[in-house]
């Protein structure tokens, strides 16, 4: 892909990445990544804001090769993807500067080692004449790292979000399909800042003082319809749950499964949305999704010598670390002898400000008995979700909240 003109002196330098099938060892990309760098020139100086993965420099450079002078480097965030090409973009631009805000120059410090009169600090609200291009620093703290910022170009309206508003998707277009994009952006979301929720409230409501046309974020493609992307960011982060329970579950000999699907059997009769995912093929994007805006959470496990199924240890695990809006949550399963898989899932989450609704563990397979115990767990939710707003599985086309 070549450099793609934005507006008038803006340009998207965008580095495809559509094999990548990980991100951080942990997350699955199902449609690949972009790191989206972007050149803004100005009567007097050049810059380049943010740069790419080390891995796919090469794509960088090729964007880059009729560009003979760049003045600054603005690095909104210190994590690799971004931020790991710096080092190389210097050595072909000497007389660049860096310019970060101090939490950023100290990750950058001890994570590329480099040199201290390299760097140009800027605090948040400053301004950076390029010559009839002002780059205006906003700092987005903790839309997963601490020193995250954007830069909002004064002339043209545009916002360079960084991770903010993103989404992990591999794109040949340089403007997004509300249609396609609203799917990776809720996944991007989830993975990374749902646990930082307050953080992304404060960081849209400094935004509302901007006037937006363009976001044009690090990761995915440039957004023109910043109402779409932030009204879906302000129901993620601040909305209520929804009327959605996610049953996530492994079965070792059919037992847990049985109870699973008349769980979700009767949530489904009493009105639930339900989303059922066989931890089996673990997705953490998929889990890590339907966190978001699910009331309830079940974990269906069995046990495995004393203890919970390790796949539904590694569930509870990931839904406690990302501390999603979840309202209530228990546990099902069938156990051979004994075990403590309800007492050891519920002690795993307490990051969960959640009621622990009845669980319901058997001994063997399934009798009716035990059975009317799950109908009755179902019914339990049902009250419990009265007054929540439906569930809203599919994506919006114009503006995401409901
Ligand atoms: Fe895309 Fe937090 O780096």
């Amino acid at each position: 892909m070549k450099p793609v003109k934005m507006t008038a002196g803006v340009y998207s330098l965008r580095v495809n990445h559509f094999n990548r099938r990980l991100f951080d060892s942990l997350i699955p990309l199902p449609q690949g990544t972009s790191y989206n760098a972007y050149l803004v020139r100005g009567s007097e100086k050049t810059a380049l804001l943010d740069t790419a993965d080390p891995e796919k420099a090469e794509v960088l450079f090729g964007h880059l090769k009729d560009v003979e002078r760049i003045d600054y480097v603005v690095a909104h965030h210190a994590e690799q993807d971004h931020s790991g090409s710096i080092p190389l973009v210097l050595e072909r631009y000497p007389g660049a500067k860096v310019v970060v805000n101090p939490k950023c120059r100290e990750f950058l410090s001890s994570h590329l080692h480099l040199p201290a009169e390299k760097f140009v600090d800027v605090k948040d609200g400053e301004t950076l004449s390029l010559g009839g291009k002002t780059l205006e620093f906003v700092y987005l703290p903790w839309v997963h790292w601490p020193e995250t910022m954007g830069t909002y170009l004064r002339e043209d309206k545009i916002l360079f979000s960084c991770d903010f508003l993103g989404s992990h998707l591999a794109a040949g277009e340089l403007y997004a399909d509300e249609h396609v994009v609203y799917e990776p952006m809720k996944r991007y979301f989830a993975e990374i800042m749902m646990p930082f929720r307050s953080n992304i409230k404060a960081n849209l409501e400094k935004l509302a003082r901007y006037e937006i046309e363009l976001i044009a974020p690090s990761h995915g493609p440039v957004h023109r319809n910043p109402k779409f992307v932030l009204d879906a960011y302000r129901d993620w982060a601040v909305g209520e749950p929804r009327n959605r329970a996610l049953v996530v579950y492994i079965s070792m000999h059919g037992s847990t499964y049985l109870l699973v699907n008349r769980l979700v059997g009767r949530l489904q009769e009493l009105g639930v949305c339900v989303e059922k995912l066989n931890l089996d093929q673990f997705d953490e994007g998929r889990v890590a999704m339907a966190l978001v805006d699910a009331a309830t959470v079940v974990i269906g496990t069995p046990t495995v010598l004393t203890g919970p199924h390790p796949k539904a240890v590694y569930a509870a695990y990931l839904a406690n670390l990302l501390r999603p809006k979840t309202r209530f949550v228990s546990v099902i399963g069938s156990f051979g002898w004994a075990g403590r898989a309800v007492e050891t899932i519920a002690g795993m989450i307490p990051n969960l400000k959640a009621e622990v609704l009845k669980p319901v563990m058997v001994k063997g397979l399934p009798t009716e008995a035990d059975l009317r115990q799950v109908d009755e767990l179902a019914e339990t939710i049902a009250q419990r979700h009265a007054g929540l707003a439906e569930c809203g599985c599919a994506p919006a086309p114009q503006g995401a909240a409901k």
